[in-house]
């Protein structure tokens, strides 16, 4: 028996059954919740359970694993480093006519995820764009580093970032705005992926464009921030705004299953379990917000169990954000199941068709009778008529399918988008910046739970402010002259390694749930939200691209084209604003 802070109990299962030599029946994983998981323990945490259970095996006792943050830091893996080449065609007028791109993933000393790492950087390189004519190569490095894994967006942000940052690029090449350029370049109409998925719904990114523009008064700050720039000669403030479409499924086509187990006890009260796991994203929440909505009892009525792999088999990993539309599709199936049952049952003494039973907050009424029953009434009365009142549930997204060696189908369930626009200030005395408001709207479908999604949109967005901002990763690589260094990561504690606190917030962030957004085939018209707005925080470094681009002599729209390393530390700020002032001094424009 394994108590493990693990999103995929079934592997850990399967990992140390294989380790131990004995089958999976003999092993039960329990993840009653992590403390964070954001795909670090996708995968990572199997090795470490395999070691406590030969140490159990072995010496017959309890065997706890438990890294120290300094060990954990230096032994797990980290978010794929990606190196990308590319050559892009476009028009006078910045549209996109072609791209040829090369991704390269750092994988670290073992594969472990890169493979649908890169495949998902590779079917997010295009992000919310529509490009004619593409070709995207992919490929992992090994190295000596630490073998890197998943980590919110899963190799998404690495593929989007080069589209957003080539974009930036011609936007000051042209010395056309950045908001324009990308309005033009959205995908429209029947337009498909690279990977020949139709783009359905385009039209919710627009209209989550223009709201953004609306209730942030985009053109008002504009001037504003025009005018500040012509009277504050040594600060500059931006404001860019970026897109996001994101893929919902497991590129992996059988991985898109869920299951559940709910247990409805004879005073009514109900148990479920399900197969996803909990890591602070509310997911559990959601489901016993599922299960109430579905049996019709208000949430009191519902508790939910540890994930076991002894209630719910063969689970996915709780990843890819479909935890909600997995799990809750299972959930909603088994509660479905009881609810049937129920209803004949309900029917039978309110003298009515099944058809005409309806359940409510705990009331089962009838339609065209004053009759009512409470729900604890309707269960007693099913037990004694020896009806089933439990039920697994089980659920498969349906219309997926993926040829993994051509890269094409339609991997993906539907997209997710969202918008957002960021306003900075940088100063060119030390490269140093404030995110001075932040403005998102992003598409949730219907949401299951909003105070949950606005959580998780804030979070993500500045989990992703992180990566692109302040989290530098240095790595004792050798002097790269036949000295290899020890592949070390040097940077192994809070105090070398900078990650956002609540002094990074943006003292103004506002966050909206796009209106008129159901989803079709989702739990409830739901939408997943978990990695999707990770990749908003975009609009910080293209903001921070257009602050640095203001120091030169033709301001903000002016044809200097910034070069911005990633993350965009106040350092690597510092040292684009000199390259800026220094070539300003001709202001010519500067090839792509
Ligand atoms: N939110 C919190 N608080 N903690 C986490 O570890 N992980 C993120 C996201 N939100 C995470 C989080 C990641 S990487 C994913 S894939 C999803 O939650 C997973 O949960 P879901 O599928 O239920 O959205
Ligand atoms: N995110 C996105 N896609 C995935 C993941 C993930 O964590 N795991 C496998 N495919």
């Amino acid at each position: 028996f394994i108590q493990c802070s693990t999103q995929h109990p079934s592997e850990t299962q399967d990992i140390v059954s294989h380790v131990l030599g004995v089958p999976a029946h003999e092993i039960t994983v329990q993840s009653l919740r992590m403390g964070g998981g954001f795909g670090g323990k996708e995968m990572q945490p199997h090795g470490y359970a395999a070691v406590a259970a030969i140490g159990a095996t072995l010496t017959g006792r309890p065997v706890r694993v438990r890294l120290t943050r300094t060990q954990d830091m230096t032994m797990t893996g980290k978010r794929h480093g990606f190196h990308s080449a590319w050559t892009v065609g476009y028009t006078d007028e910045g549209l996109l006519t072609a791209l040829d791109v090369t991704l390269t993933a750092d994988g670290g000393w073992s594969l472990d995820l890169s493979e649908p790492v890169l495949a998902r950087a590779m079917c997010h390189v295009d992000n919310a764009y529509w490009i004619p004519d593409i070709a995207v190569h992919g490929r992992i490095a090994q190295c000596h580093r630490t073998s890197q894994t998943a980590f919110r967006g899963f190799g998404g942000p690495q593929g989007m970032i080069v589209i957003e940052d080539i974009l930036g690029r011609i936007a000051q090449t042209l010395g056309i705005p950045a908001r324009e350029i990308r309005r033009r370049n959205f995908y429209s109409g029947d337009q498909c992926t690279p990977y020949d998925m139709p783009v359905r719904h385009p039209d919710r990114l627009d209209a989550a464009w223009s709201q953004v523009i609306d209730h942030a008064e985009v053109e008002r700050r504009e001037t504003e921030i025009e005018m500040f720039n012509a009277t504050h000669p040594d600060r500059r403030r931006a404001l860019a705004m970026t897109p996001v479409k994101f893929g919902i499924s497991f590129n992996l086509t059988a991985f898109n299953q869920g299951g559940a187990l709910v247990l409805v006890y004879k005073d009514g009260s109900v148990l479920i379990n399900h197969g996803g796991t909990e890591m602070g994203q509310g997911l559990h929440t959601k489901m016993m917000q599922v299960a109430a909505t579905t049996l019709g009892v208000p949430l009191s009525t519902v508790r939910l169990a540890p994930t076991r792999t002894d209630k719910v088999p063969n689970t996915s990993a709780t990843a890819a954000s479909s935890g909600s539309d997995l799990n809750g599709g299972a959930v909603k199936d088994a509660c479905e199941q009881i609810i049937d049952r129920l209803r004949v049952v309900a029917a039978s003494r309110l003298g009515v068709p099944p058809a005409d039973v309806r359940f409510s907050r705990g009331i089962v009424t009838a339609l065209g009778t004053d009759g009512s029953l409470t729900w604890e009434d309707l269960v007693n009365t099913a037990y004694f008529q020896r009806v089933q009142l439990s039920a697994s549930g089980f659920y498969r997204t349906e219309g997926l399918h993926w040829d993994a060696s051509v890269m094409q189908g339609e991997p993906f369930k539907y997209f997710a988008y969202g918008v957002a626009a960021a306003e900075v200030e940088v100063s060119r005395f030390d490269g140093s910046y404030e995110l001075r408001r932040v403005d998102i709207v992003h598409d949730v479908g219907d949401s299951l739970s909003p105070l949950i999604d606005l959580g998780q949109i804030e979070g993500g967005f500045i989990q992703g402010t992180g990566w692109l901002t302040l989290e530098d990763l240095r790595w004792d690589d050798g002097n790269h002259d036949g000295d290899r260094g020890s592949g070390r990561l040097t940077t192994a504690g809070a105090s070398t390694y900078k990650i956002p606190s609540l002094s990074e917030l943006p003292p103004e962030f506002h966050v909206e749930l796009l209106d008129k957004a159901h989803e079709e085939g989702a739990v409830y018209g739901s939408k997943a939200v978990g990695e999707p707005p990770f990749m908003l925080a975009f609009s910080v470094r293209e903001a921070l691209r257009q602050a640095v681009a203001a120091f030169g002599s033709g301001g903000t729209g002016g044809n200097v084209v910034v070069d911005l390393p990633s993350p965009a530390t106040p350092e690597a700020v510092y040292w684009a604003v000199e390259r800026v002032r220094a070539t300003s001094a001709d202001s010519a424009a500067v090839p792509s």
